[in-house]
């Protein structure tokens, strides 16, 4: 006889594993399915090791503040009703060290894989059965036409290990980042084929790249970092954010560039203050009023790496003399360079560097409240929706969020 479950999970990332774990605690069966050979590698790799599962900075009465997407208060029932405070006392309850880190991130404090093992008992104590690895071939869905243990168990999937048949079908496949890690577009492709709409996926959370011919000057920067002040130059989607701007061979990363890579549209030039603490035209002109002598970029290493200074006044020559011959005139102009830099990304590292994806199943088909698509039984959870959180652990949190949202739905 066919196996037959209440629920059948594709994913065991993140959202699949937790959605899992419940639905099975609720009574469910369940049947959890990841194609991938080693199991969720993407907390493993996360947060250098560590997984920055949450972020105790999201605002549970605007928890949409620190997420895109098409519709942007879609995601806000899920993360109002589980919150980071409901995961940290899942990670109490089972005894797993954390801390807190910059901005609000927490942190698991001896490895992701104390997150993976927690997870992996939550399904055992809600007798998950997990096949992995484990391909779907085929769904099928077939409607109340059929008998009536038909109609009850719709959804036949067709498996590397056989037919099952189901009542309800998650889909928890991810996103399209690292697609060497078992990152796949078989959720996409499963929204369409029961014909839900898709927002167009793009890599985000991604270092930005320049066209080399005019990255030439800054490649000589590669590796360092300094505090910014960024943001998309669009007045239509204005968005700043204060972090650390890493300069690579190809571009920019670092946290600021990451961050803003999720509003980035292609033909935008970024606007960029690399020294937002304080104004340096009147730092510099404070310094040739003293008399200054030494080299103006000598001088205006007291407030920015000695690299940057040279590389950045490198190619003009009235900002090569010492600080007390430079004209007011090329001070400002100087100043002005840094605090307003607007360099016009070519493109991005792709899904092969990309934290996330942006886009996905559009949410304007889907509950709030459960997750369920207009195709009956059909859910999606996590990051194949269109709903991105911004870098520090609100990824993670949709991911659970979202799970239990549906968990508790099935
Ligand atoms: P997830 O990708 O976790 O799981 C999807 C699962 O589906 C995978 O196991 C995959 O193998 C499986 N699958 C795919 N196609 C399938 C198919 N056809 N059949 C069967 N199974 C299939 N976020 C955050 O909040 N804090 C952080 O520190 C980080 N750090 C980070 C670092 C790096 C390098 C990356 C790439 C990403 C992050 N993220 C992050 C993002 C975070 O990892 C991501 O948002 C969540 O893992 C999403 O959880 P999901 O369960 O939706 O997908």
């Amino acid at each position: 006889m066919t196996p037959a479950f209440d629920v059948a999970i594709v994913g065991a990332g993140a959202a699949g594993l937790f959605c899992a774990g419940i639905a099975g605690q609720r009574g469910l069966r369940v049947l959890l399915l990841d194609h991938a050979p080693k199991m969720a590698e993407k907390i493993r790799i996360s947060g250098g090791g560590r997984c920055n599962f949450t972020n105790r900075d999201l605002d549970p009465h605007q928890p949409q503040r620190h997420f895109l997407s098409q519709n942007p208060a879609f995601c806000r029932s899920a993360l109002a009703r589980y919150t980071p405070a409901d995961f940290i006392a899942l990670l109490q309850r089972h005894g797993v060290a954390w801390q807190e880190k910059h901005k609000g991130q927490l942190f698991c404090t001896r490895s992701a894989q104390d997150l993976i093992d927690l997870l992996l008992r939550e399904c055992g104590a809600g007798g998950v059965t997990h096949w992995q690895p484990c391909r779907v071939l085929h769904v099928a869905y077939s409607d109340a036409t059929h008998a009536e243990g038909a109609a009850a168990l719709p959804y036949t999937l067709q498996t590397e290990r056989g037919s099952v048949v189901c009542r309800s079908l998650v889909v928890a496949s991810g996103g399209l980042p690292v697609p060497k890690i078992g990152a796949s577009d078989w959720g996409l492709r499963l929204a369409q084929q029961f014909g839900l709409g898709l927002v167009e996926p793009r890599p985000a959370l991604v270092p930005l790249t320049f066209e080399p011919q005019s990255w030439a000057p800054y490649a000589h920067l590669a590796g360092l970092a300094l505090p910014v002040r960024i943001n998309t130059g669009s007045k239509k989607q204005a968005m700043a954010f204060d972090e650390d701007l890493l300069f690579t061979h190809r571009g920019l990363s670092g946290p600021a560039g990451l961050q803003i890579s999720s509003y980035w549209n292609p033909g935008q030039a970024l606007r960029i203050d690399l020294h937002p603490q304080a104004r340096l035209d009147a730092a510099l002109q404070t310094a040739k009023a003293a008399g200054g002598r030494k080299l103006l970029p000598n001088a205006l290493a007291q407030h920015l790496p000695q690299r940057l200074c040279d590389i950045w006044t490198q190619h003009r020559p009235d900002w090569q003399r010492p600080l007390s011959d430079c004209s007011d005139k090329a001070l400002a102009q100087l100043a002005e360079s840094l605090h307003h830099w607007a360099p016009s990304p070519s493109g991005d590292e792709g899904w092969a560097k990309a934290e996330v994806m942006r886009g996905g199943v559009d949410t304007r088909q889907l509950s709030s409240q459960s997750l369920e698509s207009s195709q009956p039984g059909l859910y999606f959870i996590g990051e194949v929706v269109d709903v991105t959180g911004w870098l520090g652990g609100y990824n993670f949190q949709w991911a659970w969020a979202s799970a239990h949202a549906c968990a508790l739905a099935l």
